[in-house]
């Protein structure tokens, strides 16, 4: 049975003023019911005021970023043991974002997440097709495409069974069109069936995929009701607490 991960990038937003408040909404408001996982993703600057406040809450916390070498002369960024440090569980590895901004290759994100494995993160591993490559129907192959740095990394398959996945069609990232609940659990399927014949049936099974872009309170409930959705990567609402605690309590 796989449990429901509602996870909020916070992307580059906050304070610390912001941020107290935010997690101190958070925490009083979040649902008795325990049917659902928590996790927050801060800006690195600020993951050390997540783990103070958030410490012995059901809520997780994890890096939006990592670099792909262990230590050493590498400016501007953060090691997968500095984010296991600072109490993360998690690390998104492969945002749109980092794809597409900042030219990360897939045979980089393949490296990030094996060396997030080995120090004991989960890496959140996200997915998707642009607009373009949407509208060409070339969804499937992209995706596998992405996957298979991955799984063809010698670690990889270790690592991809020790991950999250996060399905975030880039046409709907910020733009508040969603893929419909159909269209998504179609997609989400397929990435369990191809990962059930590459990496093993059992790692497929109990593989957490969840689909970002646009979530919010009124599109989830049929968004989490599909079979294979089990969670959603939360970008905008996630910086309103009543929208992220709301998306959580869509799960049945
Ligand atoms: P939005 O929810 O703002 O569309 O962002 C989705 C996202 O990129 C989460 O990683």
């Amino acid at each position: 049975m796989r449990k429901t991960l509602i996870a909020g990038n916070w992307k580059m937003n906050g304070s610390q003023a912001a941020i107290d408040q935010l997690l101190s909404s958070l925490k009083a408001s979040l649902p008795e019911r325990d049917n659902v996982d928590w996790a927050v993703f801060p800006p690195s600057t600020y993951i050390a005021q997540a783990q103070s406040m958030l410490e012995g809450s059901r809520i997780a916390w994890g890096g939006q970023n990592v670099c792909e070498h262990p230590e050493g002369a590498y400016t501007g960024e953060v090691s997968a043991s500095m984010l296991v440090d600072f109490g993360c569980k998690y690390v998104i590895i492969g945002h749109s974002e980092r794809r597409h901004i900042y030219n990360e290759t897939n045979e980089q994100i393949a490296e990030k997440i094996v060396i997030a494995v080995e120090a004991g993160l989960t890496p959140v591993i996200c997915v998707g097709e642009t607009q373009a490559q949407f509208e060409s129907e070339m969804t499937r192959e992209v995706i596998r495409t992405q996957l298979d740095a991955v799984i063809n990394h010698p670690e990889g398959k270790e690592a991809i069974s020790r991950s999250v996945i996060a399905y975030e069609p880039v046409w709907a990232i910020g733009t508040g069109l969603t893929a419909t609940p159909e269209l998504a659990q179609d997609v989400h399927i397929r990435i369990r069936s191809y990962i059930s014949e590459n990496v093993g049936k059992k790692v497929a099974d109990s593989m957490q995929i969840l689909y970002g872009g646009s979530v919010k309170p009124d599109n989830a409930t049929n968004l989490l009701a599909q079979p294979d959705i089990d969670g959603c990567l939360v970008g905008g609402a996630s910086l309103d607490p009543t929208k992220f605690i709301g998306i959580g309590k869509c799960k049945n």
